[in-house]
Order: C-alpha cells, then sequence, then structure tokens
C-alpha cells in the first residue's frame, strides 16, 4: 500500500514532538536524581571524561590496545557503581538513561534495517482515522482539571495514588503499559480521569476511542442487527475502532442493561485488545464481587489478572458542590 505523504509528514511531526518530550523527561529526571545523589553527577562527569579519552585514543591508532583494555575497564567499573548507587538510594538501575517510548527504534520511526517501525505506522494510522474526531465526546481535558482538593484525609492520600499512576501511564504508554481499571462510587472522578488520559494519549499521536459501555455495546448491536446497511456499516467501523485503537477507554461499565449480548461483546472488547497488546482503561461503579456476578468468568478473570485496579475514594463531588453552593 502506498503512503500519502502528507500524512506521513504529519505522522513523523508527532513522533518528533514524541522525541522532544522525552528528553526534556529525561532531564528533568536527571535533575532531579543529581540534587538528590550529587555523587551521581560526578559519576556521570567521570563516565564522560573516559568516553573522551577514548574517542582520543581511537583516533590515534596504532598500538594502544592495553590501553584501551584498561578504559575498557574503567568504564565498566563506573557503570557498575552507577547502578548500585542508584539502587542504593531507591531507583531502578537505568534511571538515567534516555527515555523512550519505542524501544525497538528508539522512537526513530525506522529500523536499522530501513523498515518502517510499528510505532511509526501506528501514528500514520493514527492520522488517517482521523483519530482526534473520535475525542468530541471526551473532549479536550487537561490534567490540570483534576483537582486533589475535593479528597479529605486518606482518601487523599489514595487519590494522589490513583492521579500518579494515571499520569505515569500517559507518561510511559507503550507497548508494556498496564491495562487500567478505575474503581469507585459515583462522582469521584472516573470520567473526568479517563478523559485526562485519553486526550493526554491522544496528544501524543496515538489512536484512542472513548467510548461509554453503553454506546459501546449499542455499536456492537447496530452492526449486527440493523436492518439499515449504512447504519450497520457506520456501526462496522466503529466497531473496527473500539477494538484497534492504541487506547480504549471504556467509562461506566455496569450501567448498561446487561443481555447475553452485552456480555459477550464485553467479553471480545476484552479479549482480542488483550490478544492484540492493545491498551484498555474501564471505569466502574461496581466492585471485584458485582463484576464477578454480572459478567462471564472468562472476562472477570481476564480483568483480575491484566488490569491494574486505580481506587477511587471520597465523597460525590457532584453533591459536595451542590453543598457548597447552598451554604
Ligand atoms: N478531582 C476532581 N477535580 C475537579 N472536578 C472533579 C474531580 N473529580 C470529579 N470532578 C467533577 O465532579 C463531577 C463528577 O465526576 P465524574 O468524573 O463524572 O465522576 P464519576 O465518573 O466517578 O462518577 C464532574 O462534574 C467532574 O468534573
Ligand atoms: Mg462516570
Ligand atoms: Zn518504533
Amino acid at each position: 500500500m502506498a503512503l500519502d505523504g502528507k500524512l506521513l509528514a504529519l505522522a513523523r511531526e508527532r513522533l518528533a514532538a514524541r522525541r522532544s518530550e522525552n528528553q526534556r523527561e529525561a532531564e528533568r529526571r536527571r535533575r532531579e536524581i543529581y540534587a538528590r545523589v550529587p555523587a551521581l553527577r560526578e559519576l556521570d562527569g567521570a563516565y564522560h571524561a573516559l568516553l573522551r579519552d577514548y574517542i582520543a585514543l581511537v583516533g590515534t591508532g596504532g598500538a594502544q590496545e592495553a590501553r584501551l583494555r584498561e578504559t575498557d575497564r574503567r568504564a565498566e567499573e563506573l557503570m557498575a557503581r552507577k547502578k548500585a548507587l542508584l539502587r542504593a538510594n531507591g531507583y531502578p538501575a537505568d534511571a538515567l538513561d534516555g527515555v523512550c517510548t519505542c524501544p525497538r527504534c528508539q522512537d526513530i520511526g525506522y529500523l536499522p534495517d530501513g523498515r518502517m517501525c510499528t510505532c511509526l505506522r501506528e501514528l500514520y494510522e493514527a492520522e488517517r482515522a482521523g483519530a482526534q474526531t473520535r475525542l468530541d465526546q471526551a473532549g479536550e481535558q487537561g490534567f490540570d482539571a483534576f483537582d486533589l482538593g475535593w479528597y479529605e484525609g486518606e482518601d487523599r492520600a489514595v487519590m494522589e495514588l490513583t492521579l500518579s499512576n494515571a499520569r505515569q501511564f500517559v507518561r510511559r504508554f507503550a507497548a508494556d503499559s498496564p491495562n487500567l481499571l478505575f474503581q469507585g462510587g459515583t462522582g469521584l472522578g472516573k470520567t473526568l480521569l479517563g478523559r485526562c488520559v485519553a486526550s493526554a494519549v491522544a496528544k501524543a499521536g496515538f489512536s484512542v476511542a472513548y467510548e461509554t459501555a453503553q454506546s459501546a455495546f449499542s455499536a456492537f448491536e447496530e452492526q449486527r442487527f440493523s436492518r439499515d446497511p449504512d447504519a450497520a456499516a457506520a456501526a462496522g467501523e466503529r466497531v473496527r475502532r473500539i477494538l484497534d485503537c492504541a487506547l480504549l477507554v471504556l467509562d461506566d461499565l455496569g450501567t448498561e442493561m446487561s443481555t447475553a449480548f452485552t456480555q459477550s461483546a464485553l467479553y471480545n472488547i476484552v479479549d482480542s485488545r488483550l490478544n492484540a497488546n492493545r491498551k484498555t482503561v474501564i471505569s466502574t461503579n461496581l466492585s471485584d464481587a458485582e463484576l464477578a456476578a454480572r459478567y462471564l468468568p472468562q472476562t472477570v478473570s481476564r480483568i483480575a489478572g491484566e488490569y491494574d485496579t486505580l481506587v477511587f475514594r471520597g465523597r460525590d463531588i457532584r453533591a459536595l458542590r451542590r453543598e457548597r453552593r447552598y451554604r
């Protein structure tokens, strides 16, 4: 299939934006770590000095074998000390390495043999599908809108963790990201946070779909049962997006009327997205027990095994707002 040059240019722009975003993130982390553990800055400095020596040595050529080996040995030693020091301070050993979203191509978009990487292909497809348009329902929503001031005491601590996990999910959105289950009562910000996640991941250039469970299931139903061929085709296109997008945010699971059909549609969504390693965020008011009672065991066990639960706790923010207004 021939690629459209304009769309490809747009996709590559997005990839470039992702690269500079990752560079900023790496730089931010480096500053933070150096500030906490100044010895690491010195180790990095020594390492870079060694690299310069090494390059100079290689440049001179000739009988430098012994000195090159010695430089190698010292470089390895410095690396080992750096990793040990990072671990001792509670960081992963690679915390000072560069940040990249796609480990296969380091966010270049092409593999060493010149083939296009799947990450650039994905960006291209997102441009082609007009990924942003499906976000209309979700709307543009920044994380700044999510205010921790609405939660008190222990609830606040729980919600801080939930928010930081959601931000982390967005920052490191990639093939090895987890799936997320937003779980908690009404009015606690699940829909809001789902929208924040959806728009941030879309901004990073991935194809994203935001759907309430109810509307997703009715797309499946229409595709299957509609007598109107145009409506069936449009529904089929939506179903394809629900199954194929890089990130699906499925909001409000459990509010739909439960039928054998919705149950099998949910299984289909969860199972096929897991198999294709596409990420899903599901939000629900239901507890684990309620989920288990309502959906197929195969579905529930996949969610239990493959989704990280982010807990929502606190008092219904809609109710809190009303109280404040009338006081
Ligand atoms: N952390 C928050 N900061 C600011 N507004 C919030 C927050 N959480 C929820 N809201 C607001 O409260 C209302 C209910 O939130 P919503 O996300 O719909 O809750 P849920 O989906 O959990 O029922 C919405 O108007 C939403 O914008
Ligand atoms: Mg909601
Ligand atoms: Zn790649």
